[in-house]
């Protein structure tokens, strides 16, 4: 079982950034892609045919809500599920962050990714065959300075290792992609200022919701005998890390 012998996927997150571009990359490559978001008019402009045969169906569905999931997505035969959706926390200091915003963080990023493998595995399971791709960060395998989103991407690492583990011999594959800094909508979940969102995308070229895109789909092009565990994918001129100790100013 690899890419080309699935016909379903449902991408999560795909009104924007790196779940549309996933979502048109699987259609392109003949897939019926089940796409999920909030914004169902976002959603509505990507359905359709696209270039190749597959097609996009769209779900307007708010992860934060357990009960959907199961009743809307549990119900469907999906062969690739790609967990994309996900929010920034607050630029705020953590000791001044709303605990709402902390709620909202860990329900959409973590609350609405293992709900949707927990939904839509049984299914897979019991046609022995499927591949679990989930969108972490560069937050979550390294402290870069975001406790709440960085714990949040963390738990996406861990259930994307322990998965491995819990559905050995069931003939599903998982996949952890995690990007760095990567040029999406995702800036104007952390801050309103609009000179600060685009301060994120500026200093270095940073890379585009297709270059993940690309990745996540070469993770699913693989043969069966081979699983891609984890990609960590940044720009060239960003390093995770924070301290350097390069002696060159401005290399850190
Ligand atoms: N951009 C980066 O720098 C970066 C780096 C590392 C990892 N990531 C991760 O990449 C993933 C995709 O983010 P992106 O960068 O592509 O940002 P984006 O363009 O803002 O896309 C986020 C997607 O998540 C959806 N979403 C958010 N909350 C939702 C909810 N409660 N229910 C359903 N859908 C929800 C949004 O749709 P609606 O608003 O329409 O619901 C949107 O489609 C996220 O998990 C993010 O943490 C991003």
């Amino acid at each position: 079982m690899a890419l080309q012998d699935y016909q379903t996927a449902l991408v999560t997150g795909a009104s924007s950034g790196i779940g549309a571009a996933t979502a048109r990359l699987l259609a392109r490559r003949g897939l019926a892609v089940h796409a999920v978001a909030r914004r169902q008019e976002r959603l509505a402009a990507l359905a359709g045919p696209e270039d190749g045969a597959g097609v996009i169906i769209p779900y307007g569905l708010d992860l934060r809500d357990r009960g959907a999931i199961y009743e809307v997505l549990g119900a469907l035969d999906i062969d690739i599920l790609v967990n994309c959706a996900g929010i920034g926390s607050r630029f705020d200091p953590f000791h001044e962050l709303d605990p709402d915003n902390i709620d909202a963080t860990l329900e959409t990023n973590v609350g609405g990714t293992v709900h949707a493998v927990r939904a839509v595995s049984p299914g897979m399971v019991a046609r022995r065959r499927g591949h679990i791709v989930n969108i972490g960060s560069i937050f979550g395998l390294h402290a870069i300075g975001s406790a709440v989103y960085g714990a949040s991407k963390a738990a996406v690492h861990v259930l994307s290792q322990d998965l491995r583990h819990d559905l050995k011999g069931t003939g599903i594959r998982v996949t952890e992609v995690s990007p760095g800094r990567t040029d999406t909508e995702i800036f104007a979940t952390m801050t309103d200022d609009e000179a600060a969102q685009a301060a994120m995308a500026a200093g270095f070229e940073i890379i585009t919701a297709d270059d993940v895109a690309a990745a996540v789909v070469w993770a699913l092009d693989q043969p069966w005998r081979v699983n891609i565990s984890l990609i960590e994918l940044t720009a060239t001129e960003q390093i995770p890390g924070g301290v350097s100790i390069h002696p060159v100013a401005g290399r850190g």
